[in-house]
């Protein structure tokens, strides 16, 4: 089976990034993947998130969807909340482009199964050496900076409880798979592992990384035993860790963009491919770090 991966493309609205979805559609059809997996950030705009769906989606492959963080913020002018946009919005934005919201569908392929939640944070990769107060990551500021959920983020649930209640939908979504499933490939949009955190030693940097992701959603995931591979998204940086044989990574793109227009060297180094065969991973292709370190940025 194999596995093209990629996520945060982070579209900018007015068409401005045509010819990069059209590269990394040109890209995954070169691969030619069973399975292709987008781990979340396309919009915040739900229709942007639609057409850009509908325009990567692959007829020869089965496409998979999970939404991040800003694809649940919430929209004003369409009277859409987050907690709507998470359960309904997206669901029905994936099925008329022809991919699978892997929270509300699990995808099973012989004996192997895709599980996909948003995930969350609980604070749980927070620096404690900072000292920061708990107050601070509860109000998701620290001397006036604001981790931008802050602003688009409008369901009742404390970050706590939200990471409970996507955990809880997780932990169900495995225990209920058939009996004939060996394999688990999970795809998260926020990082179950603080190890794929990049921690750089200066703020409020190392503040934000406390909503990269909760350390409550790797422990199931590897509890399980049968998840082989975890795609997530979220941080920017990209990162490829083992944990008792389960490989974690992250495979975004990111907001920067070439300055000549020539999409095809970040496009190449976005997506990554996977195989998996005889319930073995094989690495074909994945790039680490920062990929758009050299590139300006573009909203
Ligand atoms: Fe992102
Ligand atoms: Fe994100």
């Amino acid at each position: 089976m194999r596995i093209a991966a990629i996520s945060d493309v982070h579209i900018r609205p007015d068409d401005r990034d045509k010819e990069l979805i059209r590269e990394i559609k040109r890209r995954v059809e070169e691969i030619s993947p069973d399975i292709f997996v987008i781990a979340g950030d396309i919009s915040e705009k739900s229709d942007i998130l639609q057409e850009t769906l509908t325009a990567l989606n692959l007829p020869d492959c089965t496409n998979l969807y999970v939404a991040g963080n800003h694809d649940v913020w919430f929209e004003e002018s369409r009277g859409l909340g987050s907690l709507e946009k998470y359960t309904r919005t997206i669901g029905d934005a994936c099925r008329q482009s022809g991919f699978i919201h892997l929270p509300d569908n699990v995808h099973v392929v012989d004996d192997i199964a895709f599980v996909g939640s948003i995930g969350w944070y609980d604070y749980s990769f927070k620096r404690e050496d900072l000292e920061i107060p708990h107050e601070n990551y509860v109000e998701k500021e620290w001397k006036g900076a604001y981790w931008r959920d802050y602003y688009g983020i409008d369901w009742i649930y404390t970050d706590i409880e939200a990471t409970e209640l996507f955990n809880s939908k997780l932990k169900y979504d495995l225990e209920t798979l058939p009996d004939q499933i060996q394999t688990i490939v999970s795809v998260s949009h926020h990082l179950p592992f603080k190890a794929l955190t990049l921690y750089k030693d200066y703020l409020p940097w190392d503040f934000y990384s406390a909503f990269m992701g909760a350390e409550s959603t790797g422990e199931i995931l590897l509890s399980d035993g049968r998840v082989l591979l975890s795609f997530s998204g979220h941080s920017h940086i990209r990162k490829k860790i083992e944990k008792n044989g389960l490989t974690a990574m992250t495979v975004p793109l990111g907001y920067g963009r070439p300055s000549d227009g020539d999409y095809k060297s970040l496009v190449h180094d976005a997506v990554a491919e996977i195989e998996i065969k005889n319930h073995t991973l094989h690495l074909h292709h994945f790039v680490d770090g920062d990929i758009c370190e050299d590139l300006p940025y573009s909203f």
